[in-house]
């Protein structure tokens, strides 16, 4: 017997489904509609690839929780994707990103990736005087600032917490009129600062972007994120050879909350209405194997 055809005989009579880790979804989260504009990008960049969407409403802004539940609300959401046997977790959120990425990447098998290095790298290519709007918890975390001290020490990187932004996304009221002051308001100690680049170091500001850019002088940049996280990942799928060549399913959307309040909203930046599960997420279990 050929070990082709032990090989196909043995695979052939086994009980188990046979899955190619290939077709698996990309999994990704944001505690709200962020995350889409990291969507967006995977449309663009990855448009073979499936995807899977979890926005933890339940418990959203994360910009108000402590790096404890944030780094707790990361390990159910990825022990969750690993449960729905993604190839790859996106972290479609700056905020758990730079508090709870570090902390569980090593717990889980799955490849896991962040938004912080790839914008940093990205912004550096752009500028030396970089600003990031952020939540609360990721501009006292300072991830920004070291990954920027870390790649180029000649750079400097200011962040500024911005609470109002993100509920103004969740609560549809960009056109508002306040919103531009308060806009204003965050973005004056940065242009203090003569920054020279702008980074949306939260995945829901993209939406804010009409508000945002017109009140930056000519020739500030910006980083989008997800642009640059999108980029890291088609190469690490690459590097694992987890790219699929079969065509894409639908993305699936799921939500901790609300499903009708985020079909809605997420109606807006999709440009149709999703159909959303509500799922449950399980508790993460430290006890070892
Ligand atoms: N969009 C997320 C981020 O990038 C979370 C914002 C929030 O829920 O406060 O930080």
């Amino acid at each position: 017997m050929t070990e082709a055809f032990e090989l196909f005989s043995s695979l052939s009579t086994s009980s188990e489904p046979i899955t190619d880790l290939r077709r698996q979804p990309i999994g990704v989260f944001d505690s709200g509609v962020g995350g889409l504009t990291v969507l967006r990008e995977l449309y663009r960049q990855l448009p073979q690839e499936s995807l899977l969407y979890l926005a933890d409403t339940a418990r959203l802004p994360y910009g108000t929780k402590s790096p404890e539940e944030i780094i707790q609300f990361s390990r159910e959401i990825l022990t969750w994707m690993v449960q729905q046997q993604v190839k790859m977790v996106v972290f479609a959120c700056n905020t758990s990103s730079a508090i709870a990425l570090d902390v569980v990447r090593s717990e889980f098998e799955v490849p896991v990736l962040g938004l912080i290095l790839p914008a940093v790298k990205a912004a550096l290519r752009e500028g030396k005087r970089i600003g990031t709007i952020a939540t609360i918890p990721t501009a006292q975390s300072h991830a920004y600032r070291q990954a920027a001290a870390e790649m180029d020490p000649t750079a400097r990187l200011w962040e500024v917490g911005c609470p109002e932004f993100v509920p103004i996304v969740e609560g549809d009221r960009i056109d508002a009129p306040e919103t531009v002051e308060i806009a204003r308001s965050y973005l004056n100690p940065l242009l203090d600062r003569q920054i020279d680049t702008l980074i949306y170091g939260c995945t829901h500001y993209p939406h804010l972007a009409s508000v945002i850019e017109p009140l930056l002088p000519p020739g500030v940049r910006c980083i989008d994120p997800a642009v640059h996280v999108v980029e890291a990942a088609a190469k690490e799928l690459g590097i694992l050879n987890l790219r699929n060549s079969y065509p894409p399913l639908p993305t699936r959307f799921c939500v901790t909350g609300d499903r009708h309040a985020f079909e809605e909203r997420a109606a807006r930046w999709l440009g149709c209405q999703p159909q959303v599960e509500r799922v449950v997420l399980p508790e993460f279990d430290r006890t070892p194997a």
